[in-house]
């Protein structure tokens, strides 16, 4: 049966992330992958086309997706723009209104890009880390939230960081059986030495953990996480942890493997359907230049293959096929070293398609 997908390429680089992702995926239809793709507006895209970051059409198509593709959004033309109107909301409400609250987040090393950590490379070859970030509620949603005058006369802003115990439990849920189909070891971020919000959070997961007795749990102040992820990251599995941590970590993690360039993510709800978006951004800078690395949302496309359409199999082989076009030595400029086989978005595009053809 025809899957679709809701392809929405934002801004900057993504467009011609997506477009590329796009031909990799229809290129396997010969093998019995089918899917349809249509595209709508999002982030700054959608503000010049709708007045909207998230505008209606956009969510209707997600309604009646399958899976939702997404590029990147933002660009320094909306910084300026009234909060409610800015990029970065049509992906917010995108997460808000299908519950999207399990956002996994891998940080992987390929054997060939160790070097490319600013780390060295001892401490990072086969890093292999998952960070699980719950997605929907915390300091980011919280109400009350605002700037006003404090009977001081003084100009005060103000977020509320609050969880309430089923959104723990769930998210607590999904990392305890991300755990066991892994190394079996999940570690929970939270400030409960100071947060009232996350000691909360810290006795839901270890009354939750009663229920996975083959998961081993531990608990990290997300202080001492933030060094411990530097100072040796391959000690971690699975981390869960809340919003705005799980915001910092993830972009933490994700320099340590040397190439944000290359790493996917997948936001899931309760039923499956999920958001795939490289975790890079959209990247102003080289946007519209075709020198974008498309493999991050490649393999964000293998995560949707997996997690919401069932068809691991084809998962398998984008994955594989990423690997062997990284032996092959093929390099966008964000990944580039000595001796390479330096390539833009497209090229490096068809370089996966060609694997995919060969069989990797
Ligand atoms: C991310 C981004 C977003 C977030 C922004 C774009 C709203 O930083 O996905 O990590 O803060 O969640
Ligand atoms: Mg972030």
């Amino acid at each position: 049966m025809t899957k679709k997908i809701a392809v929405l390429p934002g801004d900057g680089i993504g467009p011609e992330i997506t477009e590329q992702c796009v031909r990799v995926l229809q290129s396997l239809r010969p093998s019995g992958l089918a899917l349809e793709f249509e595209t709508a507006a999002v982030g700054g895209a959608g503000f010049d086309q709708a007045k909207d970051p998230l505008p209606q059409a956009t969510v209707d198509l997600c309604e009646s997706a399958d899976a939702i593709l997404f590029g990147a959004v933002g660009g320094p033309q909306y910084d300026n723009l009234p909060r409610p109107m800015r990029p970065e909301q049509g992906l917010l409400r995108l997460r808000k209104h299908f519950d999207l609250f399990a956002n996994l987040r891998p940080a992987t090393v390929f054997p060939e890009l160790a070097h490319a950590s600013t780390l060295k490379p001892e401490f990072v070859a086969g890093l292999d880390l998952l960070i699980l970030r719950e997605l929907t509620s915390d300091i980011y949603f919280g109400q009350p939230r605002g700037i006003h005058q404090n009977p001081q006369g003084l100009r005060e802003g103000f977020d509320t960081m609050r969880y309430n115990e089923a959104e723990i439990s769930r998210i607590a849920h999904v990392g305890f059986q991300t755990a066991m189909k892994r190394q079996r070891r999940l570690c929970s971020v939270d400030k409960a030495n100071v947060l009232e919000t996350t000691q909360l959070w810290r006795e839901v997961m270890i009354e939750i953990a009663r229920d996975y007795p083959d998961v081993e749990l531990s608990h990290m102040y997300v202080d001492n996480a933030a060094m411990q992820l530097v100072r040796r990251p391959k000690q971690f599995d699975v981390i869960v942890t809340g919003n705005m941590f799980g915001d910092i970590l993830s972009d933490e993690a994700s320099m340590l493997t040397g190439s944000i360039g290359m790493l996917p993510s997948a936001s899931l709800n309760d039923k499956k359907f999920g958001l795939y978006e490289p975790i890079h951004g959209s990247a102003p800078d080289i946007a519209g230049r075709g020198l974008a690395n498309p493999l991050a949302i490649i393999l964000s496309a293998a995560m949707m293959l997996r997690y919401s359409l069932d068809l691991a199999g084809f998962a398998d082989q984008l994955e594989a096929a990423v690997r062997k076009v990284l032996a092959q030595s093929y390099r966008t400029a964000d990944i580039e070293e000595p001796g390479c086989k330096l390539v833009g978005t497209s090229s490096m595009a068809d370089a996966v398609i060609n694997a995919l053809r060969e069989g990797s």
